[in-house]
């Protein structure tokens, strides 16, 4: 048992669908959340920048004490899972390993679609997991990052969205697919529209969901569950910008996160 807080990082504030499904699956665990607001997107960079970036995001937890760390954020799960899990001693849980596990429990015509920032896509972060899990499973990715703003201004059902959606999720009728990988910590939000878009018969697979449950393992095999016996508190802490955080994180988060801490990345 360990009562230390588990550690959440992403670029800004799409990590907050991942919180939001930790605090309902761990509810007893304390949770230090960290978004790089300074430093978001992380979609379009290199992997090695977002490496550094995710080295020095686990530091500056790791510094506040945490037991374990969770990468809400693809980009920085595609670019540097493996990298983080060989330089730090504690556990580190990625997004990807648990959307792609879903993904292939949920797919009965072994062809899944995944969508994703420029990043996760091109690393071809999924695609890999998935082979490895399903033998000749086909894969069809595609980057939609007008999504990530959009979501953002809080533009869920307008017009413009459903046209940018459609423009990018129409292609995968011609594949065939029967499970789509939200592959970026914003797209829950509009898993509606995306259904819509789809039709049915189509899976829809949250990674902040599977993520959350990995945790529970996790905490379960290791015996690092916190023996409090009651709620867990709660810190958000940015790189900069607090008061916008505040603001747009509450339709990521299903509630206002109250005081948001600045602090600076790099630096411990
Ligand atoms: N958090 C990022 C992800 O899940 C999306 C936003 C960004 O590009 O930084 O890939």
């Amino acid at each position: 048992m360990n009562s230390a807080a588990i550690g959440v990082f992403d670029s800004g504030i799409g990590g907050l669908t991942v919180m939001h499904a930790l605090m309902r699956a761990v509810p007893a665990e304390s949770l230090v959340y960290f978004g790089d607001t300074a430093r978001v997107p992380y979609g379009p960079k290199s992997p090695d920048t977002v490496r550094r970036f995710a080295r020095e995001n686990v530091q500056l937890l790791l510094d506040r004490g945490v037991k374990m760390v969770v990468v809400a954020c693809n980009t920085a799960t595609a670019h540097a899972l493996d990298y983080l899990r060989a330089s730090f001693p504690i556990p580190v849980v990625g997004v990807i390993g648990p959307g792609a596990r879903a993904a292939a429990r949920a797919t009965h015509s072994a062809r899944v679609g995944v969508i994703g920032t420029y990043g996760t896509v091109s690393s071809d972060a999924y695609g890999r997991q998935l082979r490895a899990l399903l033998a000749g499973v086909e894969v069809f990715s595609r980057a939609c990052p007008l999504l990530v703003p959009l979501a953002e201004e809080g533009l869920l059902e307008h017009p413009a969205t459903r046209l940018i959606a459609r423009e990018y999720l129409e292609p995968f009728s011609e594949d065939g697919i029967d499970t789509l990988i939200l592959g970026c910590t914003h797209y829950p939000l509009f898993k509606p529209l995306i259904a819509e878009i789809l039709g049915p018969g189509m899976t829809l697979v949250d990674s902040a969901e599977e993520t959350a449950r990995e945790v529970q393992q996790v905490l379960g095999a290791r015996g690092l569950g916190s023996a409090t016996g009651r709620n867990g508190e709660r810190r958000f802490l940015v790189s900069d910008l607090p008061g916008q955080f505040r603001r747009v994180g509450r339709t990521f988060l299903g509630e206002d996160p109250g005081d948001v801490e600045v602090v600076r990345a790099g630096e411990g």
